[in-house]
């Protein structure tokens, strides 16, 4: 648009510029058909742009039909937390919906402005401490759907990931069975039961809620931790590599991490990643 409009602006000036002895050319108060038609055009073409934009927005508007699934996402430096009110599961950056059925999410956040967004899922929302955006959408096919925050929200904002997995019915009411079971108490002698200490003993229950065990209200609820796909904000695979990395050293992969550096001893790391991964 500028090379256009300044090329021809440029080619006026040298072209028709003053020479010696040229006449005074004529002259125009104004063009009424060509200044008409220039404010009708883009009138025009706006109005035609605003007809599909204002439905659509309509149509993501946040009203779900009776019965929906109601979820109520609250976005934390840096992570998404998960609350489902009509089943009773929380759970954190993983959301699990099933395919075909209305679902309405009720979005906020408990520190600064976040914003929630699966471009797969519909538009963008805002996530406002004390305000509650709304999103509806249908998921019409199975899968795994990525997100990611669309609001700079500080040091680790990019790496504050969301994934939707859109369940078939049974496969999601597999996963609601599962997520309101209380996790199995790891064996006598084994491993995870002695990581079961170490949750307590480096103090992660302040932080963690793990049902049945601890309620801390800071980071996310890892009571099923074990079955979700990644940690981290959705950073990093779940894999035991990937648990060590973390926990060795939380701001170093996600700066600003609010979780610390609890300079755990490398047994105490092994025991307390097998008691992370049987919370299944
Ligand atoms: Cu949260 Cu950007």
């Amino acid at each position: 648009m500028f090379v256009v409009v300044e090329g021809i602006l440029l080619f006026s000036v040298l072209r028709f510029r003053h020479k010696e002895g040229a006449p005074t050319p004529a002259q125009h108060h104004g063009h009424t058909t060509l200044e008409i038609a220039w404010t009708l055009a883009p009138a025009l073409i706006l109005v035609f742009i605003a007809v599909p934009t204002v439905r659509t927005i309509f149509e993501v508007a946040g009203t779900a039909p009776p019965g929906a699934l109601r979820v109520e996402v609250i976005g934390h430096q840096w992570w998404w937390e998960y609350r489902y009110p009509d089943l009773g599961i929380v759970t954190a950056n993983e959301m699990h919906v099933p395919v075909g059925k209305p679902v309405s999410i009720d979005i906020t956040s408990m520190d600064v402005i976040h914003a929630w967004w699966t471009p797969k899922l519909g538009g963008k929302r805002d996530a406002i401490p004390s305000h509650h955006n709304k999103i509806a959408f249908t998921a019409d096919s199975v899968g795994e759907y990525m997100g990611q925050c669309v609001e700079y929200c500080g040091a680790s904002h990019a790496n504050m990931r969301l994934r939707t997995f859109v369940d078939t019915d049974s496969a999601f009411q597999a996963w609601v069975a599962d997520q309101k079971t209380t996790p199995a108490l790891p064996a006598k002698g084994s491993s995870a039961e002695a990581g079961r200490a170490d949750f307590q003993k480096y103090g992660c229950i302040g932080c963690h809620t793990v049902a049945g065990y601890s309620s801390g209200p800071i980071g996310p609820n890892l009571t099923h931790v074990g079955s979700r796909s990644m940690i981290a904000g959705d950073i990093m695979m779940n894999t035991e590599q990937h648990l060590r990395d973390w926990i060795a050293n939380p701001p170093g992969m996600k700066p600003g991490s609010i979780m610390p550096n609890l300079h755990v001893s490398q047994p105490d790391l092994t025991d307390l990643i097998a008691y992370l991964q049987s919370l299944k």
